[in-house]
């Protein structure tokens, strides 16, 4: 599905006409020749339009962040703004949506709650020739989005699987290791692509007997954590372990797709007291980082740097190439089961103790690192 190495070896122009001859003529929106999807006219938009950005629930620290990272940026950037967080729910980001619509947006940006209920609203955005950018999280089964932004998910996926294997390999040279899996909100498309790109890593250890997973339950809908709840991670790891791991049978590491999750599975381990797993994560949450840092027990292994500050910042070029009737830049695209979607790709970094303190030399995490 992930068309990423491939395109990435061509150039940008090049990506642009594979993604249009591969996928029954679809054309980015913007710029010259653009059309099909609508979209900006090819001569851009006023420089203080009104941008729309509809962001998800609050469920990790990234999301947080990216709400004032976009208010600042697009102020700065001479855009009026309308920037909205779902806490309520899909219905509520239905809603936030379609005022956007209303109050003339040129250019909608969707965090998705439930990537596959937007359908109306992306629809009228389309036909009221907005430009729809899917952010983090692909908008999936609908030709109303024109380009997508995310740090690399599979690649995501591939490093914490890997993280889990050197981790635990660091701890005991030789396996089996005794594991446990868990994925992300099955309505996020994110999640399952971080448990694909995980599980490219760690089912030939599963098949080959290096890993065990203990309880039996390796199937996306077997793990998945709903909402990306930290209480509904701990409440299964409390089950996982009292059915499996009481009777001094050994955790060697668990697959956690966030911090937030990661945080959750390791107090569950402590409450049981059954010794410290190797635990992966992802967003560079700060009392994660801390901990990461601080090592010792029931202490988090491994998180993913995906700089908000970087992906919010390449967005609003994207809002800004647009506003000038030009075409955006991308280096890959993504298939979202309707169209081939011009994609930007940033390059996700795994962080451990080992190189915490290079990975966010310069940024606001540096201080957690000494
Ligand atoms: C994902 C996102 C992750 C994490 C997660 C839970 O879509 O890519 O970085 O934030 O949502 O909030």
């Amino acid at each position: 599905m992930r068309t990423y190495a491939k395109v990435l070896a061509v150039s940008a122009a090049a990506a642009l006409a594979l993604s249009a001859c591969g996928r029954g003529g679809d054309t980015p929106a913007s710029g010259s020749g653009g059309g099909s999807t609508g979209g900006a006219a090819a001569g851009g938009f006023a420089a203080n339009s009104l941008i729309g950005i509809a962001l998800p629930q609050k469920t990790s620290e990234n999301w947080v962040l990216a709400e004032s990272l976009f208010n600042d940026g697009l102020s700065g950037a001479g855009f009026q703004k309308d920037v909205q967080f779902a806490n309520g729910g899909v219905g509520e980001q239905q809603n936030q949506i379609q005022a956007m619509i209303t109050k003339g947006a040129k250019v909608i940006v969707v965090g998705a709650i439930d990537s596959k209920q937007l359908g109306t609203q992306l629809k009228a955005a389309k036909d009221a020739g907005i430009t729809v950018i899917a952010y983090d999280r692909q908008l999936q089964s609908t030709d109303a989005v024109n380009y997508y932004i995310a740090y690399n998910n599979e690649k995501v996926g591939e490093l914490q699987g890997q993280a889990l294997l050197d981790g635990m390999k660091a701890k005991k040279a030789n396996g089996p290791y005794n594991v446990e899996l868990f994925a992300g909100s099955p309505d996020d498309p994110n999640a399952q692509v971080f448990f694909n790109g995980a599980m490219k890593i760690l089912q030939p250890k599963i098949s080959d007997g290096t890993l065990k997973v203990v309880s039996g339950q390796t199937s996306f809908n077997q793990v998945v954590t709903q909402g990306w709840k930290a209480e509904n991670a701990q409440k299964r790891m409390d089950t996982l372990i009292s059915a499996n791991y009481q009777s001094g049978t050994k955790l060697d590491g668990v697959l956690s797709p966030n911090d937030t999750l990661a945080r959750a599975i390791l107090e569950s381990c402590k409450q049981a007291g059954i010794g410290t797993p190797i635990v992966t994560g992802q967003d560079s949450e700060v009392e994660s980082v801390k901990s990461i840092v601080a090592g010792g027990d029931y202490a988090q292994y491994s998180t993913i740097n995906k700089d908000t500050t970087n992906l919010v910042k390449a967005t609003i070029e994207m809002i800004q190439a647009l506003q000038k009737g030009e075409t955006p830049k991308t280096n890959a695209t993504d298939d979202n089961g309707s169209k081939s979607v011009p994609t930007e790709y940033l390059e996700p970094v795994i962080v451990t103790k080992a190189n915490a303190a290079e990975a966010y030399k310069g940024t606001s995490l540096e201080q957690y690192t000494k």
